[in-house]
């Protein structure tokens, strides 16, 4: 009898690492098929298989829908800084589904953008800093603004030559930053609600970041983003803007098959040379691409506003 049971298991763990490699084209990892081998059966074969009936989809959507908080959350709106925030500090994240894609590469290499993102700006400013040269810092579409709290934790004299703007649409976002500034016991940075489209200032960013913001829209979209923005940075102005790249549905199919065909969130993909091509059309001198290390999911393209 347990022979029978031992078997049995074998050919289930065969049959889903088969199916998986037939539909993503990559072997299965262990996360991949711990967290496969725990859902419903009928999940795990709707997942595995295309879907067969419009139904199918529908199920697996209200799966996870009611057993995930990220899922929730993602699918009500996916380009909110609530997604980010979960898988920044880990905070909410229980049962089987969110611990699954809190540990996945994807959202690994979402941690690992902020770091990046945090240490070359902070380079950045810190450079001018020790000149004594004066910057304005704008962070658009900054959520709560943890990174550019984080480039000012344990560096405040740094607010002695820089001020700094986190601009969001969305006051939520903006009262959470303020929150956790508090909780920092910092000051110096001031939170603005706003269009980033349709901001007012002229000539006055040193330094920008846009981060996050254009990974769901397509090329022409970031270019006419990229493009309205200019207007408001200094000639000689840096902006790093962030994008997620092709490297990530390559190495991670399978969390990129969640995002987009259960959660709804359609991100595009882009490769280096499209990134180029968009700073480029978008008036910028192209100053090369940086990564979120060592995943390099997401290139941190960096711009200047050319001095004619
Ligand atoms: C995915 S979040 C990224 C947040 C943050 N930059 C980060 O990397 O953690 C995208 C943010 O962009 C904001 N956003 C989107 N469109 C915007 C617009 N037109 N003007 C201002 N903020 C915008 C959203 O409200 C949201 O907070």
């Amino acid at each position: 009898m347990k022979l029978m049971m031992e078997d049995n298991r074998t050919e289930i763990v065969e049959s889903v690492k088969r199916k998986f490699f037939r539909k993503f084209l990559k072997e299965i990892s262990l996360d991949e098929l711990n967290f496969l081998l725990q859902l419903p059966v009928c999940i795990k074969d709707i997942l595995l298989e295309r879907f067969q009936q419009s139904e199918d989809k529908e199920i697996v959507e209200e799966y996870f829908r009611k057993h995930s908080f990220l899922s929730k959350v993602l699918m009500k709106n996916p380009a909110t800084f609530k997604m980010l925030e979960l898988i920044y500090t880990g905070e909410n994240i229980r049962g089987l589904i969110d611990r699954y894609s809190f540990n996945t590469p994807s959202a690994q290499a979402l941690r690992n953008r902020l770091l990046s993102v945090t240490s070359i700006a902070r380079r950045i400013i810190k450079a001018k800093a020790n000149k004594k040269i004066e910057m304005k810092v704008f962070n658009l579409g900054s959520g709560p603004g943890r990174d550019t709290i984080e480039i000012l934790e344990g560096n405040s004299y740094l607010t002695d030559f820089v001020s700094m703007d986190c601009i969001d649409i969305d006051s939520e976002a903006l009262e959470k930053g303020k929150e956790l500034m508090k909780k920092k016991n910092l000051i110096g940075i001031t939170f603005t609600q706003g269009d980033i489209v349709r901001l007012k200032r002229r000539d006055e960013i040193d330094l920008g970041l846009i981060i996050g913001v254009l990974c769901g829209l397509e090329h022409k979209t970031c270019v006419a983003v990229l493009k309205r923005i200019k207007r408001s940075f200094k000639k000689g102005g840096i902006i790093i803007a962030s994008n997620v790249l092709k490297s990530m549905p390559g190495e991670d199919p399978f969390m990129s098959y969640l995002l987009k065909d259960i959660i709804g969130w359609k991100l595009v993909y882009k490769g280096i040379e499209e990134i180029r091509q968009i700073f480029l059309e978008a008036g910028y001198e192209w100053e090369g691409i940086l990564y979120d290390e060592p995943t390099r999911f997401h290139g941190l393209g960096i711009g200047k506003v050319p001095f004619t």
